[in-house]
């Protein structure tokens, strides 16, 4: 995705915050995989999953305390850890041998995947969290 947006704001502040600093890790990791980066790679997937399972976290605590229904949501969480899981397995086994469609696939997962997590899926909340103020947390 590139960067951060305005109209990427789901209306509150840290999960808007998550979701700029997670671009800029899958912009890094991206890089890294076009450029077959195998030494730094693994702990960039590291620090990913880490960070992602932190904002799963955050959101769910959020979704719950402005009782917006998670169902939908907890289950792209779910598949999505799923599916790095397999792709960090597969990249690191391949230790930078990869063609440029493997490259460019992986590249466009990581895309596809952090467009479709903001705008289809966190966007969701956005109505209900208009009630509340933008630096709203949990209590
Ligand atoms: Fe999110």
């Amino acid at each position: 995705m590139g960067t951060w947006t305005e109209e990427l704001s789901i209306g509150n502040e840290s999960i808007d915050t998550e979701h700029k600093n997670l671009i800029v890790m899958v912009n890094g990791i991206e890089a890294m995989i076009k450029a077959r980066d195998s030494f730094a790679l693994p702990q960039a997937f590291e620090q990913l999953e880490h960070y992602l399972c932190a904002h799963f976290v955050g959101e769910e605590n959020i979704a719950r305390a402005i009782k917006f229904p998670f169902a939908k949501n907890k289950q792209e969480h779910k598949y999505v850890l799923k599916e790095f899981q397999h792709m960090k397995t597969e990249l690191v086994a391949k230790d930078g041998i990869w063609s440029d469609a493997a490259a460019e696939h992986y590249s466009n997962f990581l895309s596809n995947w952090i467009t479709d997590h903001v705008i289809n899926e966190d966007m969701l909340m956005k109505p209900a969290l208009k009630d509340y103020p933008y630096d709203f947390k949990p209590g």
